[in-house]
């Protein structure tokens, strides 16, 4: 019987994760190296400890019946070693494996017949040569391991450009991504029970601001036959690598096609709508998945628009918390972060409205109410 979740990484997503695991009653321990951390606020234990330091890893894996992540960067050999000590993780090793390298993921999905923007490998100066030729620019070059949110990636116009970005990735090995000209980024979350069933989310609209997400709109303002795509293509992936859990997939919406763009195998930023707009959130539906609970369908309540709350580098006391709650529709998640530096994700706010653009006007207005001051530290009498 599963009691105690282990969650490797202690960021907003295991916070959210934990606060719906206690709710259902189970215990959390969480493992990340930074002290009273987003996700160790709320969870039984953090234990405070790198991800790379197994005999800490092994510590957690004693501690829990089922271990997850909440992030793919974690060292595939810590989630390996849980395994060979016979403990059980959640997406297991070799979904991470894939998701955690660019180039895997991409010939992976590649290879069961999803439609990915032309790639190649750079790992040296020769086949940065090349890739520019077999795959032309506009381009993106992304470091194949450590990225998220827009970090370690450039876009590239010309052979210039891509010389300067390999030589700022260091000589990190890299994919080269021919840049996707699309209408709109949409992604979704599914979950996927160790029996094969899968539900799904709806389909969600993402904008970005710097490779960082600003922006989720539910439903996506694209056809039926969009969707249908989405669910089809996602159900496929997550059967693929047989992930247990909850993931998300990302897409590009090209006017005649729908590319993959890549998988996340945990809960995803644009599923925190999923909180307060559909009957159960992606992080119900996590700890159903991986403790061998009934999955069900979630079903939306009310179209909905999300805005992440960054940081700006101008100070840590967010303003006008009291004005944006002023409204009935509005929903307030805050991460118990200290610092807000600049493009830190701090929290989130969900608006639910009648429809998609009632929502998002609501949205737009709630964002400019927020502003980040210095903090007035008390004088010492
Ligand atoms: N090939 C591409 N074409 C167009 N935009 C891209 C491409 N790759 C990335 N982007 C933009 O950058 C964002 C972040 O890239 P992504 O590959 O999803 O990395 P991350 O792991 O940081 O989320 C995407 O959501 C998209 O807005
Ligand atoms: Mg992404």
């Amino acid at each position: 019987m599963i009691e105690t979740i282990g969650v490797l990484g202690g960021g907003q997503l295991g916070r959210m994760l934990t606060l719906e695991a206690k709710r259902m009653g189970f215990r959390v321990v969480t493992l990340e190296p930074l002290p009273n951390s987003p996700c160790g606020q709320v969870a039984d234990e953090q234990i405070v400890a790198a991800y790379d330091d197994l005999r800490a890893i092994g510590e957690l894996g004693a501690r829990s019946d089922v271990v997850t992540y909440e992030f793919e960067n974690i060292p595939l050999d810590s989630v390996l070693s849980l395994e060979s000590d016979r403990r059980l993780v959640r997406p297991d090793a070799r979904v991470l494996h894939v998701a955690q390298d660019r180039l895997l993921e991409k010939a992976f999905l590649r290879d069961i017949g999803c439609l990915v923007a032309p790639f190649a490998r750079v790992g040296d100066q020769r086949e940065l040569e090349a890739a520019m030729q077999s795959v032309g620019f506009s381009a993106v070059i992304k470091t194949v391991s450590g990225g998220y949110d827009g970090k370690n990636q450039w876009v590239v116009r010309d052979e210039a450009g891509a010389r300067e970005a390999f030589a700022a990735a260091r000589g990190a090995l890299s994919i080269f991504e021919r840049f996707v000209p699309f209408d709109c980024e949409v992604s979704i979350i599914c979950a996927r029970g160790a029996d094969g069933t899968i539900v799904h989310f709806p389909v969600t609209e993402n904008i970005h601001d710097h490779g960082v997400l600003a922006t989720t709109i539910v439903p996506a303002r694209v056809g039926e036959d969009v969707v249908e795509q989405v669910r089809h293509q996602a159900a496929q992936i997550g059967a693929a690598l047989e992930i247990v859990g909850t993931y998300c997939i990302e897409f590009f919406v090209c006017e005649r096609a729908l590319y993959v763009n890549e998988i996340a195998p945990r809960v995803h930023n644009s599923g925190h709508y999923s909180l307060d707009a559909t009957q159960i959130s992606q992080y119900e539906a996590h700890v159903r998945a991986i403790c061998d609970l009934p999955l069900v369908e979630p079903r939306l309540i009310a179209p909905a628009v999300m805005v992440n709350i960054l940081g700006s580098g101008t100070g840590d006391r967010l303003e006008g918390v009291a004005d944006l709650l002023r409204d009935p529709d509005v929903k307030l998640h805050l991460y118990g972060k200290r610092h807000a530096a600049l493009r830190r994700k701090m929290g989130h706010f969900t608006v639910l409205g009648p429809n998609p653009a009632a929502a998002l006007e609501k949205a737009e207005a709630g964002r400019r109410l927020l502003s980040w001051r210095r903090r007035v530290e008390a004088v010492p009498a």
